[in-house]
């Protein structure tokens, strides 16, 4: 997968093609423009704005208390992006902006987008990191920042996205009673599984601050009484004993190297004989046939600034696993996250 420009007409697709354009000026520009035009309109509503009444750049600012001259720009952006259609100046959504931007979509991914804007001034740090600067890490945040809070509810909408199919793909051992998620963070996979699993109880353990947004998140949706929370650092915390399932979802990626291989001991060691172990995660990719992909670069980037993690190799994954006691691991594709995988194991002793 790759982000590209393509013309609209003959003469711009020969321009590119010559080149007589000078594609980096335009890339960095317009690369800066859309993710900044879907960032603030994320933040200032327009999408849902335009959901309730189809409008005219200026009939939206008003109704916003908004500049209708930056009104038009972002719609406009919109438009290139393919959320909006214009008809005699009036936006309106196209199915694509209903599908992911709109709120009471199953499958909105706006809080995502909204809380993006969150990332935007680390990217500048990049030529540091290069250079071997330290790297702060963001979950080192204080329990009380409203970092949290948006930084849990973006991944609380891409849980929700693929949560069906990881949910199908998971073994879950007969007559499991218990399971701990580790990084669960929002606790959306724990309680679904209690819910399909109704024998099962979910404790999820996680920094406080995420712990404090999942709490509240379950409680509003009803499901608080599915799911404990353990606040604690994964790599130090004690992980308790006797589980039939252990999850840890997204988590290695925000980990350094050496740290994985030790936290997945302490997992074999909390679970009981037999018991199944799951990570889900973004994975390296190599090989000579495989061309990196845009979304996997930003991936990579965007771990290495927040927290200087770094993705793991399937071969090493697969040899920590059972360096600490698994049996091979099953591995699963998801489909509707590129580039992420979820490796299952079974306890040998
Ligand atoms: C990308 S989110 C994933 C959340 C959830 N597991 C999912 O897949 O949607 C990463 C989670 O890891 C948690 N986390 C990061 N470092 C941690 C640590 N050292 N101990 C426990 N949780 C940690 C974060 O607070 C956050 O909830």
């Amino acid at each position: 997968m790759r982000l590209v420009l393509c013309g609209d007409t003959l003469l711009e697709r020969v321009a590119l093609r010559m080149p007589l354009i000078p594609l980096p000026a335009v890339q960095v520009m317009a690369g800066m423009a859309l993710s900044g035009a879907l960032i603030a309109s994320a933040r200032l509503g327009l999408v849902e704005e335009l959901a309730r009444h189809p409008a005219t750049a200026e009939e939206l600012a008003a109704r916003l208390s908004l500049r209708a001259d930056t009104v038009r720009l972002l719609l406009d952006a919109l438009q290139t992006l393919g959320y909006l259609r214009r008809h005699r100046d009036r936006y309106t959504l196209t199915r694509r902006a209903r599908k992911w931007l709109l709120t009471s979509s199953d499958v909105s991914v706006i809080q995502l987008v909204s809380s993006t804007r969150d990332l935007w001034n680390l990217w500048t740090d990049l030529p540091d990191v290069a250079r071997g600067h330290e790297v702060t890490d963001h979950h080192t945040r204080a329990p009380d920042d409203a970092y949290w809070q948006r930084y849990i509810t973006g991944q609380y909408e891409m849980a929700r996205l693929t949560t069906p199919e990881t949910m199908a793909a998971l073994h879950v051992p007969r007559q499991a009673r218990s399971v701990l998620d580790i990084a669960g963070g929002h606790g959306y996979f724990a309680a679904q599984l209690c819910r399909r699993y109704p024998a099962l109880r979910a404790t999820v353990l996680d920094l406080p601050g995420s712990a404090a947004i999942g709490r509240d998140l379950l409680q509003r949706v009803g499901a608080d009484h599915l799911v404990t929370y353990q606040e604690g650092d994964a790599r130090v915390a004690d992980l308790g004993a006797g589980y039939d399932l252990i999850l840890c979802f997204n988590l290695i990626h925000h980990l350094q190297l050496e740290e994985i291989p030790a936290l997945f001991r302490r997992v074999h060691a909390s679970l009981r004989p037999g018991g199944h172990f799951a990570v889900l995660g973004m994975l390296l990719e190599p090989g000579r046939r495989h061309r990196p992909r845009a979304d996997e670069c930003g991936r990579g980037l965007l771990f290495q600034l927040t927290s200087n993690g770094v993705l793991c190799s399937p071969e090493q994954l697969t040899a920590w696993l059972t360096e600490a006691g698994f049996a091979a691991p099953r591995r699963t594709r998801l489909r509707r996250s590129l580039g992420q995988w979820l490796y299952q194991a079974k306890a040998l002793h």
